[in-house]
């Protein structure tokens, strides 16, 4: 039965591009879901768009010394592309400084105000004196009062997921400046959620909320459980939404009131464009409506939207809030600051076309419930043990040995054995197989179902032998085949929603783009051919192909770099000396000098014996630089050369003097040069 659908993902903060820990936890769901369901004949709004306020953009604008909208411009185009890229299909993706939006918001706060169903008080604020600048949300950190988190932000907890208020944290301290803060009078609009304890409870602890993740229902209730107080809607800040009432000037809306509105203002948007009507995807009761998030998204589409919904009174409410936990990388957190992430765009550039690979090992290892790990490794074997070998291998066997034995055209059968009987059977179950995993969120289950399905084609065509049993009975073979086809056309349809491209890909090799023959899900169950005698279709093409350990090597690679990036930023600096007098210091001999020679020291892997130029003369230098430097890449270079350190013998080879050396970012020893940008202050030259 069709049904109208509004389908939302979290909009992305638009301070950074995106990265598998998003796709992940937010888009190939909800990009899985919204094609499931159009594919099988809802009407659908599958919205989203960039969240460009917030603290944290400001905060880059600042450090990059460019304006809050630079940033969002470029990061705005920049994610996109990365949707569009990777096959997300929304309907709309807008961004939150459109005027529709700022319209939408103002509309929908002014709303609220008439209404009364804000508070509007004085209070004490956090202030940091030296910024002249109130600090709330991602300004201020301190320990949260509820889990002892010393990395608390203002707004949030993200090791427990607290929604907080800055006043709460214990030990607050400005991320600007890193002051103390005062505490200063300023007036704000509060939503007294506290007010609204009471539906909140009816509608998801007595409602039927108990078909929610148990990881979203229990967030939930623990945070009603634990009273709701009102919360701040305003800020004093110069980048967002203008709050639209007499007496906040300089004020603007809290980003976590405006960003959900964007849903709303997204969807208007985009009715407008294809001439619909808004209304009913927000309005209508009978339409479903279902937020993608991450778990740290929960309090606020669970608990403060609908507060702001219900306080509106015109809108529906969510049926469902299917938020995911998180993915880590190798082992540790994703993280932007630590460039700890596989970044989509780098994706792209070092595996073209690939986008299928990504969004099915991100779905085999969906962090459904509870956190997970991707690994460079699990992705190889998602793509050469499954990909390749099962899925891609079946098609490449069909359509090679149907070209080679009927010129392309699918044959007659014959007789059924009670094998192809089965195989036709088990083919009619797969739609409501996969449907029903999807239509409960478990995508991981339904991409597993999905992928049997080319098992079983696998083993029919490895258990019939149709390569062997063309030599004795043509008969039989064509029987063989065109079950096997039947396979192929229904996984061409069915791995639709999770492999867009690979679909898309399959349905022209077998020529079922055509509205004659093109495939709905619900034809996979109720027809009994698919893909008619006589059909023709094309020829094979590969769906995967194979990824080399040096592949996956390269990308193990980059991540060792960003770790030792990491550690070299975070070294801790030595303490400095005890003090020399100027007799001391100019008792050092120091020269500019150029490497004439240089070869490796035999059995000895960290030293090179160079001839060095000194200006003086020309002399031997042991030097502990080999595993760094090749000896034919040091050739030429001018070095520092402390000449007068008293000669010592090394390895037998009298070494006269030391050049001066430090270390790079990623633990390399490098040439002194104080203008080499990838060496740290601090750092010593030995
Ligand atoms: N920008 C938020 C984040 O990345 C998500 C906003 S979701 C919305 O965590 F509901 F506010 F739109
Ligand atoms: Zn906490």
């Amino acid at each position: 039965m069709s049904k109208r659908y509004t389908i939302t993902a979290a909009l992305p903060y638009t301070n950074g591009p995106i990265h598998i820990g998003h796709l992940a936890g937010v888009y190939v769901p909800a990009d899985i879901y919204a094609r499931y369901l159009r594919l099988t004949g809802n009407d659908v709004a599958f919205i989203c768009g960039s969240d460009e306020h917030g603290v944290p953009i400001t905060i880059k604008a600042k450090k990059e010394g460019v304006t809050p909208q630079d940033i969002v411009d470029k990061y705005h185009a920049i994610i996109k592309k990365s949707f569009e890229d990777f096959g997300v299909s929304f309907d709309n993706y807008s961004r939150t400084s459109a005027k529709i939006h700022h319209d939408t918001a103002q509309n929908f706060f002014k709303t609220l105000y008439d209404k009364g169903e804000f508070i509007e008080e004085v209070t004490e604020q956090l202030y940091d004196e030296k910024a002249d600048q109130f600090l709330a949300d991602r300004f201020v950190t301190g320990t949260c009062p509820k889990c002892s988190n010393e990395e608390a932000y203002g707004d949030q907890c993200e090791k427990c997921g607290s929604s907080l208020n800055a006043t709460d944290l214990i030990n607050p301290k400005s991320a600007i400046t890193g002051n103390v803060p005062t505490l200063k009078q300023t007036k704000h609009w509060f939503l007294p959620l506290d007010k609204h304890e009471a539906f909140l409870k009816e509608w998801i602890l007595k409602g039927h909320k108990k078909d929610w993740k148990p990881n979203v229902y229990g967030q939930v209730k623990s945070w009603i459980d634990d009273g709701l107080r009102p919360r701040a809607v305003t800020r004093d800040l110069d980048w967002g939404i203008p709050v639209p009432v007499e007496g906040a000037e300089g004020k603007v809306l809290y980003v976590w009131f405006d960003a959900p509105i964007g849903y709303i203002s997204a969807t208007k948007e985009w009715a407008e464009r294809v001439g619909k009507d808004w209304e009913p995807y927000w309005k209508d009761e009978n339409t479903k409506l279902v937020h993608f998030i991450g778990k740290d998204n929960i309090v606020f589409h669970c608990i403060i939207f609908p507060a702001m919904l219900k306080a509106e009174g015109s809108y529906i409410l969510p049926d469902n809030v299917p938020a995911n936990e998180f993915l880590n990388l190798e082992g540790n957190k994703l993280s932007t600051s630590k460039n700890w992430a596989v970044w989509l765009p780098e994706y792209l550039e070092d595996f073209p076309n690939q986008q299928d690979v990504l969004r099915y090992a991100l779905t085999a290892n969906a962090p459904e419930t509870k956190d997970n790990d991707f690994t460079w490794a699990d992705f190889q074997a998602k793509n050469n043990n499954e990909l390749v070998a099962i899925f891609g291998n079946f098609i490449n066997r069909v359509v090679v040995l149907t070209d080679k034995y009927y010129n392309g055209i699918v044959p007659s059968p014959s007789n059924f054995t009670q094998v192809d009987e089965e195989v036709l059977a088990a083919i009619k179950a797969y739609p409501d197989v996969i449907a029903s995993s999807i239509e409960r969120y478990r995508f991981r289950e339904a991409s597993q179902e999905l992928m049997n399905l080319a098992r079983l084609g696998n083993k029919y065509l490895a258990d019939e032998e149709p390569w062997k049993v063309i030599k004795v009975d043509e008969e039989r073979t064509k029987t063989i085949m065109f079950v096997a086809l039947q396979i192929a056309s229904a996984l061409a349809t069915l791995s639709e929603p999770f492999l867009p491209f690979t679909s898309d890909k399959l349905k022209n090799i077998l020529s079922v783009t055509s509205s004659a023959i093109e495939m709905s899900w619900e034809d996979i169950s109720t027809k009994n051919v698919l893909l008619p005698t006589g059909h023709q279709i094309g020829k094979a093409e590969l769906l995967f192909s194979k990824i080399e350990d040096e592949a996956i090597q390269q990308q193990l690679d980059k991540l060792i770099a960003s770790k030792k990036a990491n550690e070299a930023a975070n070294k801790t600096v030595e303490p400095q000396k005890d003090t020399i007098t100027y007799d001391d210091f100019s008792k050092l001999d120091i020269r500019v000098g150029t490497i004439l020679e240089a070869e490796k020291m035999p059995k000895a892997n960290k030293l090179l014996v160079l001839k060095v130029d000194t200006g003086i003369d020309v002399r031997t230098i042991v030097s502990g630089i080999a595993e760094s430097f090749s000896a034919e890449e040091v050739i030429g270079k001018k070095v520092t050369v402390l000449v007068n350190l008293a000669p010592r013998a090394l390895r037998g080879v009298e070494s006269q003097g030391m050049i001066l050396m430090t270390e790079n970012a990623e633990g390399k020893l490098v040439f002194v040069n104080p203008d080499d940008k990838s060496v740290a202050n601090g750092l010593h030259i030995s």
